[in-house]
């Protein structure tokens, strides 16, 4: 080692980063440092040149513990600069949440009845038998009343339960106003279900009506395709099949071509190629009486159906229980743009 050299690495030795200087402590000042071996030389340095050497080392020391403090202040400083807050930085970017797999679901059956001038209607989930039951052509000890197992809050002269359909909201929108009505009535329903994949106590329903002098079936049937051609595709298929429920006359199921499988047959539609969506039907001039509308001047259709049905279809979740859980890592798959 020798002062030329050295000397020629102080004037090149760049102190970036903490690491870099530590590592220049240790060599120019540490208890190993390369100095000490240039002190240690001078006893070899002939007299005469012993106060020029020893002056140059020095110079040299004096030069590393200059250079060594220099950078010292220097990182101290960008260091704390950089945990300052700094005003002009733009905005880190902001967590955004999904929509429920249902919201979404609603959201468009809405949207779709809306374009037809369906307008949405509301109301209680804690329902009295009338407007769940009895208007809705139910005939007290009817075993109609079975279809649906009710969770009962009080029974007798003030009987109150837990809705089990939103056919419901239709009664009161019924009494309330004059047709023409058109409507849709979203909302949680009730049922007394043991929960298990494919059933649960409360799921969510849309019920639409349409009451108007001269409302036919072909109306039904027509309002039903272009809701399903909306939603499904516009390759999309009906078929009814005949059914009963207390609030409609005559009834039906509706069943969709299965989109899946462009109604060739998968393990969704049981290789049928058909799913079943909904049911619906005429309203029955009993209900329609019931609410103070003369039935042999206007007559109209009613239709139901679960959210989580088509929302299972368009999204193949298959565990009912999965909506109602709040497991991010299942909601998370929501986001906008990822349906
Ligand atoms: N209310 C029925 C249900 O809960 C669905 C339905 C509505 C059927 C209207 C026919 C007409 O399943």
């Amino acid at each position: 080692m020798n002062i030329e050299v050295l000397s020629l690495e102080l004037n090149q030795v760049q102190l970036q980063d903490e690491q870099a200087l530590e590592q220049f402590r240790i060599r120019f000042l540490g208890s190993k440092n390369v100095l000490k071996e240039l002190y240690a030389a001078i006893k070899d340095i002939p007299n005469d040149q012993k106060r020029a050497y020893g002056q140059q080392v020095n110079a040299l020391k004096e030069r590393a513990e200059q250079i060594y403090h220099e950078a010292k202040a220097a990182l101290t400083q960008t260091q704390a600069m950089g945990t300052a807050e700094d005003l002009s930085r733009p905005a880190g970017a902001v967590k955004v949440g999904a929509h429920h797999p249902l919201s979404l679901i609603r959201r468009e059956i809405i949207e779709i009845f809306n374009r037809v001038g369906f307008v949405v209607s509301e109301g209680p989930e804690i329902e009295d038998d009338w407007h769940n039951f009895s208007a809705l052509n139910f005939p007290p000890e009817h075993p109609a009343r079975d279809m649906q197992d009710t969770f009962f809050i009080s029974k007798g002269a003030n009987e109150l339960a837990l809705r089990t359909h939103t056919s419901s909201v239709q009664v009161r929108v019924m009494e309330d106003q004059a047709p023409p009505i058109r409507t849709i009535s979203p909302g949680r329903v009730y049922r007394n279900e043991a929960i298990s994949a494919r059933a649960h106590c409360f799921f969510h329903q849309v019920e639409g009506l349409y009451i108007d002098k001269g409302v036919s079936f072909a109306d039904l049937k027509q309002t039903l395709l272009y809701f399903a051609q909306a939603l499904f595709g516009p390759q999309t298929q009906i078929r009814m099949r005949p059914s009963y429920f207390p609030f409609t006359e005559p009834s039906a199921e509706v069943d969709v071509s299965c989109s899946l499988c462009n109604a060739k047959g998968c393990n969704v539609c049981k290789h049928t190629g058909w799913l079943e969506i909904m049911g619906c039907g005429m309203v029955d001039p009993n209900v329609l009486e019931a609410c103070d509308i003369d039935p042999s001047v206007y007559s109209g259709f009613a239709f139901g159906m679960g959210v989580e049905r088509i929302a299972q279809l368009k999204y193949r979740v298959t565990d009912l229980r999965l909506y109602s859980e709040n497991d991010v890592r299942f909601l998370r798959q929501f986001k906008p743009g990822m349906s």
